[in-house]
């Protein structure tokens, strides 16, 4: 029986890079799609860019473009990265849509006339110069509880406390460094509690992994608090229907972005019709794919919202790990915070898509992309395994039979074994234990090498009469390539593709009951090469480099100009307020200065911001020793970005004034200045 199928990856935000731990979910879910639309059923894989929220809106200011310019912009990026990735969605849209701006109101309208939101005035920090509300993550301060300076608005990373940005001591505003105040402002709440029952039949419907099943009822336990849904202007994001000033909060809107991006696709297409899928009688099957993190949205504030909406349940949320980097979270620093695009530039997508395959299960654990047991795996899986059964049969067909496989089965165990692994195979889809698929397939892969093997077809096509046994087995061969090409086609589309090609047939899911016995083939090309490690060490590096600016100049050149030129200088052109606060530059203890044999004009300075020490080249050798320096209090930029030079990475600059030469001259506060302090 065919089903009606609508998938869903989380909406990426429209303000960064895909990277690979995106991938992982994009990858995962993509698996999965494919998996159904070769077993025949009606599938479609929707998704879209978050693109509302202060985020948002503030890098837009920071880049001096609109916020509708960046999202274009990224909509462009991440669609490609996608499509380089072979993700095949049916629809890629957009949270900034008309259609989500209707379905947000539509189901914000039926919820306010269920009596379902609430309104109520509450008091949150505000930037008195940005004139805006200030969201946890832009507040930061002293820690309450351990005095640790340059905290998070709602927790400390010294010593773990947890709290209100309102607790936080001498709190400042990271958007224009201003000491925010407490300001009233009414909000819009959705009014969750009310949802209990529903949502414990919920809990009950076997839609939720058993971990998040469990999760679930830890947070009922607990109390259901009413969830904030409006934010006050300026907010990048929807107009609140008859409340002016107010906006959606972007987690509002942004699983609505499923709806919309699915309306887009209907209105495309003549075959599909919206309610067939969201109505709540709806037969059809709804599945969302996210990760760990987002949880509590999808459990329980998505249902809740449709159900009251008037909307049917998703069918399932299926969640997945944190991808982790050589066993660490993925970091900028060590090169391992790799983005899609970088990859690419090093790599064949496939390698990645089947590696996440072969570590895939249907819990929640963490994944684990070590870099040398990735190049490992695929090496011996897909190219000594798979690949090989192909690349050691075709040849002689090509060379001895013209391309024309035999009439003969001549091991029809073995061919019966490979049929029969379908429905396991198709369960372990199913269920999303790719892992298990995966295993399953190289443990066929390995019965058909050794079959190879203990036949040898190269002896016998030498041998006298044993030419047709040669051709059989290297037909065989090829079914049994066929077959796992079959069962690999949702994870390796592209390599599928060419096998295909190769084989002179269209794979499908009931490809593998029919044996293309005196089949002409096609001249096999290689279809993977092996995954260097050179390649993968060039990917780590080009990703340290994203971070570092590098300097592709003569490095030491970078040192000169500026001071001497700078009597000279007019002023420079006016520049907005605005302007002036992206450059951070603070007070710094100079807590060791250092001597560089080979460089003519740079010191090599160990700067403390009060916690945080940074390391910079300075061109002011020809003026100062390093003895003269240490322990001085000088000024620096501290978020320049991180310069590759000659000796290292600079990660900031110190003011200096004058022209060059001895006459240099470092800035130092006055004195009470401490390290760490911003210079405003
Ligand atoms: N915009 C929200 C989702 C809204 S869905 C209505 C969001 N975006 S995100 O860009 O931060 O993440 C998109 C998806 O990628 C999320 O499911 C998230 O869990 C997943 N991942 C982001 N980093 C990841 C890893 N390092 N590892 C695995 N998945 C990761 O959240
Ligand atoms: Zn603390």
């Amino acid at each position: 029986m065919s089903r009606n199928i609508l998938v869903t990856s989380a909406l990426p935000y429209a303000n960064g890079p895909i990277h690979l731990g995106h991938m992982l979910e994009y990858i995962q879910t993509d698996i999965w799609v494919r998996f159904q639309k070769l077993r025949g059923h009606a599938c479609y894989y929707v998704c879209a860019d978050d693109a509302h929220g202060t985020p948002i809106m503030l890098k837009a200011q920071q880049l001096g473009i609109t916020p509708e310019e960046m999202i274009a912009q990224t909509a462009v990026e991440h669609q490609q990265d996608f499509a380089d990735f072979q993700i095949g969605f049916d629809n890629y849209h957009s949270t900034h849509s008309e259609e989500n701006k209707a379905l947000a109101s539509l189901i914000y309208n039926r919820l306010n006339d269920g009596g379902y939101i609430k309104t109520r005035t509450i008091s949150q920090l505000f930037d008195p110069e940005k004139e805006m509300f200030l969201p946890d993550r832009f507040v930061k301060g002293t820690c309450p509880k351990c005095g640790a300076e340059d905290q998070n608005g709602d927790n400390c990373d010294a010593c773990g406390a947890t709290y209100s940005p309102t607790d936080l001591k001498s709190p400042k505003s990271v958007v224009s460094g201003a000491t925010p105040v407490l300001k009233d402002s009414e909000h819009y709440f959705f009014d969750l509690p009310q949802f209990k029952s529903m949502l414990g039949d919920w809990l009950e419907s076997g839609a939720l992994q058993d971990e998040n099943a469990n999760k679930l009822k830890e947070w009922f336990e607990g109390e259901l608090q009413q969830w904030d849904i409006s934010r006050d202007a300026p907010y990048f994001g929807f107009e609140i229907p008859n409340a002016p000033g107010k906006f959606f909060y972007v987690w509002l809107d942004a699983p609505i972005g499923y709806l919309a991006s699915f309306k887009n696709l209907c209105d495309k297409r003549d075959d599909l019709d919206f309610d067939a899928f969201w109505a709540p009688e709806s037969e059809a099957e709804v599945h969302h794919f996210i990760g760990k993190d987002i949880t509590y949205f999808h459990c329980l504030f998505w249902p809740a919202m449709l159900h009251g909406a008037k909307f049917r349940q998703p069918t399932a949320v299926h969640a997945h790990g944190y991808v982790t980097v050589n066993g660490a979270k993925m970091s900028k620093s060590r090169g391992t915070f790799i983005k899609a695009r970088t990859y690419l530039d090093h790599l064949n997508p496939e390698y990645l898509r089947y590696f996440y395959a072969a570590k895939l299960s249907n819990r929640i654990d963490d994944l684990d992309l070590n870099l040398e047991d990735f190049a490992q795996r695929v090496n011996s899986d897909v190219v000594n395994k798979v690949v090989n059964i192909a690349s050691r049969t075709a040849g002689f067909i090509a060379k001895y039979f013209e391309g024309k496989l035999s009439d003969s089965i001549a091991n029809q165990e073995l061919l019966n074994e490979f049929q029969q692994a379908s429905d396991t195979i198709a369960t372990h889809y199913e269920q999303r234990e790719f892992g298990k698929a995966m295993r399953d397939i190289m443990a066929l892969a390995d019965k058909a090498n050794s079959y190879i093997n203990d036949e040898a077809p190269w002896k016998l096509v030498k041998e006298e009469g044993q030419k047709a046994r040669a051709h059989d087995v290297c037909s065989l061969g090829v079914h049994l390539f066929r077959i796992l090409m079959v069962y690999l086609k949702p994870v390796l589309p592209a390599m599928s593709a060419q096998a295909e090609e190769f084989l002179n047939d269209s794979l499908t899911w009931e490809s593998t009951k029919v044996v293309l016995i005196g089949h002409s083939i096609n001249k096999f090309k290689p279809l993977m090469q092996r995954v260097e490690m050179d390649k993968v060490n060039q990917m780590i590096d080009a990703s340290k480099e994203n971070l570092t600016a590098v300097v592709a100049e003569a490095p030491e050149a970078t040192e000169t100009a500026e001071q001497t030129e700078l009597q000279k200088d007019p002023i420079a052109d006016e520049i907005q307020f605005d302007d002036f606060v992206k450059v951070d530059l603070r007070v710094a203890l100079i807590a060791k200065a250092e001597e560089i044999p080979e460089a003519k004009k740079l010191l090599k300075l160990t700067l403390d911001l009060g916690g945080e020490t940074r390391q910079v080249f300075a061109g002011i050798k020809s003026a100062y020793s390093p003895e003269d320096l240490e322990g001085k209090l000088t000024v620096m930029v501290a978020n320049l970005a991180p310069r590759k030079m000659k000796f290292g990475v600079s990660e900031g600059m110190v003011a200096a004034a004058g022209p060059g030469g001895k006459e240099i001259y470092i800035l130092s506060p006055d004195s009470g200045a401490k390290p760490g302090m911003r210079i405003m």
